[in-house]
């Protein structure tokens, strides 16, 4: 195969670009502001993490990290900027939420790479930004494919649907079918993990931690069945805000997962018992750190800290939740090894040469 280089931009952890290396799409970089990023990137990815402002990134100091490569590749999950209710309700044509797509829009004019794949919540797709994208990908010549993906039919045990953008100068692209028909469920994700208490991490690995809990808050997740909710304690356990009429907006709050079903979306605070269905099924507690890295397609030994390092649940819960799913990079990754094969014995096929000199 071609000599492949790809670029991954607002980098994380490494959640898309562990996916796109384990099928074989070489990351020779990835970029993001948040330096905490930096170990687990490098620690589990043969490939360098620059810490910067995608903003402030030069095509030109992009191009030098594509070096030679015959394929260039341009990754990224923009994420959204914090918004208050207003923003949320109005901002929906002039999309102050996703500036930074702006930024992926600008190196894609101007360093042309052969392949773009992005990566955000489906939410992003009505505003208008999101449709200025696709647009410039468009107006460049790029074949675009673009779609909400379920993600638990691809084998990721969390309900999770994403848009996905895959773009290429080269011809048609497309995501493989979906490989899963029953969806993963928790049990088969994490069900051979350790017991571990609330509040405690297990010996052998840190991130198998569980975050503390008060003395009311064990009641509760004592009082709590797998896949119920609030609405199943005795009543001095109900807060006074759901007792109340407003309660029933929040009956996703205080759950225990079920250990048949794929566990629900893992946000950046799924380390929290009180902030969504994150208790465990059967132990008094809620996922660990580990459990959610795992069910967000992580592998079991994913190095998040260095050894002997603090556990900070939410710099980790952050990073865990804000990952793309490594499942659905190795998605991504397969489609891509997928549309260079096939593009490579379809001679000429649907190549636009005449974008070849922007290959360097
Ligand atoms: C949704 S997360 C990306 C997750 C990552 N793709 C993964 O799979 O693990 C967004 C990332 O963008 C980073 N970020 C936010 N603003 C940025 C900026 N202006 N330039 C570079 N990175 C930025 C955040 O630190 C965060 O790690």
């Amino acid at each position: 195969m071609s000599h492949i280089a790809c670029v991954d931009l607002f980098c994380g952890a490494g959640g898309l670009t562990h996916g796109l290396i384990l099928e074989g799409v070489p990351v020779v970089a990835g970029i993001d502001v948040d330096e905490a990023c930096r170990y687990p990137f490098e620690a589990n990815n043969r490939a360098r993490f620059i810490k910067k402002d995608v903003t402030n990134v030069t095509p030109a100091e992009l191009r030098k990290l594509y070096g030679d490569a015959e394929v260039r590749i341009l990754a990224g999950c923009a994420p959204c900027q914090p918004f208050s209710t207003y923003s949320q309700r109005y901002d929906t044509l002039t999309s102050p939420r996703w500036p930074l797509l702006y930024q992926f829009a600008r190196l894609v004019k101007s360093v042309r790479p052969d392949i773009v794949t992005m990566e955000n919540v489906p939410l992003v797709e009505k505003h208008a930004v999101f449709d200025d994208f696709v647009a410039t990908l468009q107006r460049l010549g790029y074949k675009v494919w673009r779609d909400v993906v379920d993600c638990t039919q691809y084998g990721l045990p969390q309900t999770r649907r994403r848009m996905v953008i895959l773009a290429s100068a080269i011809g048609s692209i497309e995501l493989i079918s979906p490989t899963h028909k029953k969806p993963l469920a928790v049990k088969d994700a994490i069900g051979n993990l350790s017991p571990i208490e609330a509040g405690s991490a297990h010996d052998d690995d840190a991130l198998h931690a569980s975050s503390k809990l008060s003395d009311l808050n064990m009641e509760r997740i004592r009082a709590s069945r797998p896949g119920g909710t609030w609405r199943d304690w005795p009543k001095h356990l109900i807060a006074e805000c759901h007792r109340r009429e407003t309660g029933h907006t929040y009956p996703g709050v205080y759950g225990r997962m079920t250990w048949d079903d794929p566990a629900p979306t893992i946000t950046t605070q799924f380390y929290g018992f009180g902030n969504g269905r994150f208790g465990h099924p059967e132990q008094d507690r809620a996922i660990s750190l580990r459990e959610g890295a795992i069910l967000q397609g992580f592998p079991r030994r994913y190095a998040f800290v260095s050894d002997g390092d603090p556990v900070h649940f939410k710099a980790l819960g952050r990073m865990i939740g804000n990952a793309v799913p490594v499942t659905l990079g190795k998605i991504i990754g397969r489609s891509i090894v997928r549309h260079l094969g096939t593009e490579a014995t379809t001679e000429g096929g649907t190549a636009d040469d005449s974008r070849k000199p922007l290959v360097a």
